[in-house]
């Protein structure tokens, strides 16, 4: 179940989850905007850790006519013998009263599993009721990760601080969209103040940062320092002449004059001379996630090719573009 953001953003970064975890059988459907099911795939909890917008992972067991439910169904064999569960439901559409669907739910699990015991404060199994229209969904292993720390990550909590920072939640949703798994390697070409690099090693991802500003490059290592996040490095050098190559994704919100400095040069000019070099910085296969302003018409470029782009909001007054690439080129 993702989280109520609305715009598309959840579902292309669990799309983007199961595309790094997932195999080619995997499939992913939508029944309702916030609630994705996913046939053949195996890593449930690592992708659920890692999403942004992931607000519950669980293993679905039966979709249900909430309507019928009560009398009509039998959930045998959900518990095994002697296992202590808790049940949580959540309504995404209308006024329920979830606490009376987690009775009703909760009586036909002890009833049809009698060995089982209600453990509300630590169960070994949590079981999930989502409803919407008349449609009840029901999973188990239930993952809730409603308790992460965005908040002791805010910019506003870093020791350096700049306005042009991302919040992390973001920062994490862009790591995630450009498909990057733990043993790989990320750079983020105009780090600011490393904002996407803290989410990528929080995640257990290597990461290199580069900017052209002293006092950003300094000011990423103490925020990297301040949580304990060393295995990264930073560059100060030009972006739009990376002293790095191949590697596995680049991801970036590019800088835009006004609170991020371009030193002189148009978002456009520095945004082209940095796509131009993505055959060698980034190997073939790989992503690139690059935030930018939405009047600047990103597009393919040669081997590297445009393949999804998202409009959002990233604060009150600023709508910005997320542009995915993908380096298509054969490795040389
Ligand atoms: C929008 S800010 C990045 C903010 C960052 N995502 C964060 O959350 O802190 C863009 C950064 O690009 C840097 N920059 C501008 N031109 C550059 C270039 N040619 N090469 C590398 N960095 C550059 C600026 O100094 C600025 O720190």
């Amino acid at each position: 179940m993702l989280s109520g953001e609305t715009n598309l953003l959840p579902q292309a970064e669990l799309r983007a989850l199961l595309e790094t975890y997932g195999n080619n059988d995997t499939q992913l459907f939508f029944p309702h905007p916030r609630v994705g099911i996913a046939t053949n795939f195996h890593d449930r909890a690592g992708a659920t850790r890692r999403g942004a917008f992931i607000r519950y992972g669980g293993q679905l067991i039966a979709i249900y006519s909430s309507k019928r439910f009560a009398e009509k169904y039998s959930m045998n064999d959900v518990l095994g013998p002697r296992q202590s569960f808790a049940v949580r439901v959540v309504s995404l559409s209308g006024t329920v009263d979830t606490g009376q669907w987690e009775r009703v739910l909760g009586e036909n699990l002890k009833r049809s599993n009698p060995n089982s015991i209600v453990n509300l404060d630590s169960p070994e199994e949590l079981i999930l009721g989502i409803l919407y229209g008349d449609i009840l969904l029901v999973s188990k292993s239930v993952v809730d990760m409603s308790s992460r720390q965005w908040r002791s990550r805010r910019p506003s909590e870093r020791p350096f601080f700049h306005p042009s920072a991302l919040e992390p939640k973001f920062g994490c949703a862009l790591v995630n969209l450009s498909r990057i798994r733990t043993d790989q390697w990320l750079l983020d070409p105009f780090c600011g103040t490393g904002s996407i690099l803290m989410e990528a090693n929080r995640l257990g991802i290597q990461s290199i940062g580069i900017d052209i500003a002293g006092k950003m490059v300094r000011g990423t290592l103490v925020n990297l320092r301040s949580f304990n996040l060393q295995s990264c490095g930073v560059v100060h050098a030009d972006s739009t002449q990376p002293p790095v190559c191949g590697v596995d994704a680049v991801v970036t919100d590019l800088p835009y004059g006004r609170s991020s400095s371009t030193i002189g040069r148009s978002t456009e000019d520095l945004a082209l001379d940095f796509i131009n070099r993505l055959p060698e910085v980034l190997r073939s296969g790989g992503h690139a996630c690059i935030v930018h302003p939405s009047e600047l018409n990103l597009e393919s470029l040669g081997e590297i090719e445009l393949q999804e782009q998202y409009q959002v909001r990233v604060h009150k007054r600023l709508t910005r573009t997320i542009s995915i690439f993908k380096n298509v080129g054969i490795s040389s």
